[in-house]
């Protein structure tokens, strides 16, 4: 069975993109092994800001014409299959570090897609329409993982019903812990739905400050252990973004690896279940 998973919380900046981007490329790369080799894995861009094309495909790809590419936007608002919009992705062997090569599939996004919730009005069961594309190609991976816009909008909506488990990603601060709130009462009302489980809360942009340490206990003790591994703060995790791959590929000494350590200990957890 295809296990597909939502990263989303509404609130923008909380590592989403970073942790569907590590995520999926972790699992392909199969970083950790005691637990799960390498997968067939399909990341899924359904957000008009398309941090997570720019980073595998280019920057340029995101807001070009892109005519005649087909993107979510296609694959949602025009009903194009999906795998016509599909990307492979190589992603680096890293052997200092100890990570494979692989490759990894990417459904791209393009900045017209924040036209898709006037394009979509009027459409009966627009919210349906990524689990549908998704269906048709979900035999062909292990997991697909849905980096979701920073809105509880139509996108998003597509992304909780396509999906069976979610992840959420938390940075330090106060208003994190109340944007929660209001992203559980969304889960609970999709899991009136569809079977939507709570997979995990990533705790991102971890530092030494008191408030990172609060935060780490709030979420500790509201979700006990569907806490997941803590991801420290690290500029080599946006230079990797910049050099267009994962932390995995650009992870080359201690200052660096930690942060791939981190993310790997959260491919673990996703792999558990
Ligand atoms: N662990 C980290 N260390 C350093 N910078 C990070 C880390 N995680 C995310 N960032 C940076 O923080 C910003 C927001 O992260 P992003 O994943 O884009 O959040 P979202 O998708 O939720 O808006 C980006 O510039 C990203 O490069
Ligand atoms: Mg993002």
């Amino acid at each position: 069975m295809t296990r597909i998973i939502a990263v989303a919380m509404q609130k923008g900046g909380t590592g989403k993109t970073t942790c569907s981007v590590n995520v999926a490329a972790g699992l392909a790369r199969g970083v950790a092994p005691d637990v799960l080799g390498p997968q067939r894995v399909l990341l899924v861009d359904v957000d008009p800001q398309a941090n997570a094309t720019a980073v595998f495909l280019s920057p340029q790809f995101t807001l070009g014409p892109a005519d005649g590419v087909a993107t979510t936007h296609e694959v949602l608002v025009n009903q194009t299959p999906a795998r016509e919009a599909i990307k492979t992705i190589t992603l680096p062997a890293n052997e200092r570090a100890g990570y494979a090569a692989a490759t990894l599939d990417l459904l791209p996004s393009h900045i017209r897609l924040a036209r898709a919730e006037l394009d979509l009005l009027g459409v009966i069961r627009r919210e349906d329409r990524l689990a549908s594309a998704l269906k048709r190609v979900a035999k062909d991976y292990d997991f697909i993982i849905i980096d979701c816009p920073p809105s509880l909008g139509i996108l998003t909506l597509n992304a909780l019903i396509a999906a069976g488990e979610i992840i959420i990603p938390v940075e330090p601060g106060y208003f994190p812990l109340i944007g929660i709130g209001l992203l559980q009462r969304t889960i609970n009302d999709v899991a009136q739905i569809n079977d939507l489980q709570l997979l995990g809360v990533i705790p991102t942009l971890q530092d030494r400050t008191v408030e990172s340490r609060e935060t780490l206990e709030g979420l500790r003790q509201m979700f006990g252990d569907k806490v997941f591994p803590a991801i420290p703060s690290r500029i080599a995790v946006r230079n990797a973004h910049a050099a267009q791959t994962d932390i995995f590929a650009f992870a080359t000494d201690a200052a660096t690896r930690d942060a791939a350590e981190a993310f790997a200990g959260v491919v673990k957890e996703v792999a558990r279940g």
